[in-house]
């Protein structure tokens, strides 16, 4: 059997553990892996040659995708997907795992339904995003790093006793700043899924001052509101001193932890399993420690929440 792996969409660290994990475990059952470049970019250009067990030494420690990784909105028509569909007949593949996050997803749940592609998605994206796992590839490192840089702001922020907002990724999840938040000791934690209360934010930080508190952390997931606009209203309702840092990219590359690398490879493993069994159209993930797959149109459908219990944890340890 010959079946095919790419990456897609943003990168995140434990993607390259995941192809090793493909093409390893495929190897282990004799089946054949081939590479596809640059995500649905490279299938429609024909950019995949074979990857040998050799092929992916080296790479489990590795941020990025040796794969590479591309956008391609192409893809969101139809001909494209048709032209994806005969690429992949014509160098005789009959599974697909595509690692990547809600958009590749998508891309892959249209491809199954109107070709019968066999897919299988692995989640791959820092943004904790995707509702029907508990965590996806990439999240666990991104979160580590944020909660490094943050452990560097606190040193100085207490020593000049300021306010930093840090702004972390997430347009649309809070998960990183949640977790991070409350990892680093976080005062304040802003998501996309509750609204800002300037109001309290200020009663929460002159309060900690009073009683001691010599630093305020505020992670702020760049989807709930601007940096800009969090210092202003702090600063229109206090006397503080607040400065800003934010993350950016440095959040995407990096080692992954060895929670990421683990996960990739039981991901890896699940994906092959499928695909070996003649199944298609299914997303692997892990809930409660145990490695899972959904119905991909069932797994999409599911709306992202933010954890509230740990949420309201964060509110309690905060002060
Ligand atoms: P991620 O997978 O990280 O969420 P994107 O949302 O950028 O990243 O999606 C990656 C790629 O998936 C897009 O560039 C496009 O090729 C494909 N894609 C996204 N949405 C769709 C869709 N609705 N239909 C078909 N392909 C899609
Ligand atoms: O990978 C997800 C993500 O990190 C988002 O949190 C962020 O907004 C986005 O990617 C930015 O990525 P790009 O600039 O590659 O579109």
């Amino acid at each position: 059997m010959r079946i095919a792996v790419l990456t897609s969409g943003g990168d995140a660290p434990g993607m390259n553990a995941a192809v090793r994990g493909v093409v390893r475990c495929a190897g282990y059952y004799d089946m054949e892996v081939f590479g596809i470049e640059r995500g649905y970019k490279g299938l429609l250009d024909n950019q995949m040659a074979l990857l040998s067990k050799r092929a992916v030494s080296g790479i489990i420690q590795r941020g990025g995708t040796m794969l590479m990784t591309a956008r391609c909105p192409e893809f969101e028509e139809y001909k494209y997907r048709r032209l994806a569909a005969e690429n992949l007949a014509n160098h005789g593949i009959e599974g697909l795992v595509v690692i990547g996050g809600d958009g590749s997803f998508r891309g892959m749940k249209e491809l199954y339904e109107e070709f019968g592609i066999r897919c299988v998605g692995i989640p791959g994206t820092i943004d904790n995003d995707l509702a029907y796992t508990d965590f996806t590839l990439g999240f666990d490192t991104a979160v580590n790093t944020v909660v490094n840089s943050i452990n560097n702001l606190r040193d100085t922020m207490s020593s000049h006793e300021r306010v930093v907002v840090v702004q972390v990724m997430g347009r649309h999840s809070g998960d990183i700043a949640l977790y991070s938040g409350i990892a680093g000791g976080a005062e304040v934690i802003l998501v996309p899924e509750h609204p800002i209360k300037y109001e309290d934010i200020a009663k929460r930080l002159t309060h900690n001052k009073r009683v001691g508190k010599r630093s305020a952390i505020i992670v702020l997931a760049e989807g709930a509101a601007p940096v800009d606009e969090v210092i202003k209203e702090i600063k229109k309702r206090t006397d503080l001193s607040v400065r800003s840092t934010v993350l950016g990219y440095i959040q995407r590359g990096g080692a992954p932890s060895q929670a990421d690398r683990v996960l990739a490879s039981r991901f890896a493993e699940r994906a092959v399993s499928l695909l070996r069994d003649g199944k298609g159209g299914r997303v692997v993930g892990v809930r409660d420690n145990k490695i899972i797959d959904d119905d991909i149109k069932t797994a999409l459908a599911m709306p992202h929440k933010v954890d509230e219990d740990l949420y309201q944890l964060a509110n309690i340890l905060s002060v």
